[in-house]
């Protein structure tokens, strides 16, 4: 509080009182908070939260946000390069589609009173995280195939628990992403099959591109549970609701039989069925690498800021122009009501 406000005895009393009354609201938002966890319902904006709880979900929704813009780059990079009309078809809607991902996900954030310009700064000076797997490059046509595959299958293994989320606006953005997330890992899975029984040269692209992407896709459930200080919290508030250690076991569970199908293999000499956990057991992941990643030290990780700046920058007079006309047509509106 600030000192202004005890000039006067009267307006000190005031304060107590004042203090008091935000105390009791604290103490009721907070049961009620308590109440629509425990019985699984969902917060919705208006509703009081814990200022741990906006914190953490504003940190992870624009994270998430940031990584479907990010992540537009890999593959908008093929577009002009797709082998058929066909193939650039169906990429520009899936690249497109992301942008979407990306807008639901801002639009979250902002019900949590982060205004989305400042989303946008924190992305464009750096700050921000994003997934690590955008820094990776896209070096062949085998490679989308493999990012749609295996990027976008973990990414709905991570998110399909999500539509769930203790967060209403949250749970319901992803509802639709799921449902776009599943269309780009069968368009990821198909350029995969239809090169591993083309000619031997391509079969050895698409391993090479599975080779490439198993690693760091299995990285973006996060680190192992007990690195990965988050986790507990974001389960009890229902946020998340399965580890990373979980969601990745299932995710290779599910690669397994579906590598099998494509005719081509996963670069790991540990993968192994375990009768006894019901699971396949699996080698370990270059943590090191996954962190030096995180950091900003990814193959890509300048070059993909600096394409969004650019992006960005060059983009400003779209934006100034979009907003002007926006203010003249409310303007218009006003003077016909006025009239
Ligand atoms: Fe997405
Ligand atoms: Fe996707």
């Amino acid at each position: 509080m600030s000192p202004e406000n005890h000039q006067h005895a009267p307006l000190h009393l005031a304060d107590e009182s004042d203090a008091a009354a935000a105390l009791a609201e604290a103490e009721s938002g907070q049961n009620r908070f308590d109440e629509i966890i425990a019985e699984d319902s969902r917060v919705e904006p208006r509703d009081w939260m814990p200022e741990s709880y906006r914190k953490s979900l504003v940190r992870q929704v624009s994270q998430h946000a940031h990584s479907e813009i990010i992540g537009m780059q890999p593959e908008g990079n093929w577009i002009s390069r797709a082998p058929s009309l066909k193939r650039k078809a169906i990429l520009i809607a899936k690249v497109q589609d992301e942008a979407g991902h990306g807008l639901y996900l801002y639009s979250a954030a902002e019900t949590l009173g982060r205004p989305r310009e400042e989303m946008y700064d924190q992305l464009y000076s750096g700050k921000a995280k994003y997934s690590s797997i955008f820094n990776y490059p896209a070096r062949t046509w085998a490679d989308i195939g493999a990012i749609g595959w295996l990027v976008d299958g973990a990414a709905i293994v991570n998110q399909v628990p999500l539509c769930r989320a203790s967060y209403g606006p949250y749970g319901r953005a992803m509802v639709r992403i799921c449902k776009e997330e599943s269309f780009h890992q069968r368009q990821g899975w198909e350029i995969l099959y239809s090169l591993s029984h083309g000619t031997e040269a391509q079969h050895q692209m698409a391993q090479e591109a599975v080779n490439r992407f198993y690693g760091p896709a299995l990285q973006m459930f996060g680190p192992p549970d007990g690195d990965s200080p988050n986790s507990q919290q974001s389960m009890a508030w229902k946020i998340k609701r399965f580890t990373n250690d979980e969601l990745r076991q299932r995710f290779v569970d599910m690669l397994v039989p579906q590598v099998e199908a494509l005719g081509l293999t996963l670069p790991d000499p540990e993968l192994k069925w375990n009768e006894e956990r019901g699971h396949y057991d699996f080698g370990d992941l270059d943590w090191d690498e996954f962190f030096a990643v995180i950091k900003g030290n990814g193959p890509l990780s300048r070059q993909r800021l600096e394409h969004y700046r650019k992006a960005r920058d060059e983009g400003a007079w779209v934006r100034e122009a979009a907003t002007a006309y926006a203010n003249r047509q409310s303007q218009d509106q006003a003077a016909l009501i006025g009239a």
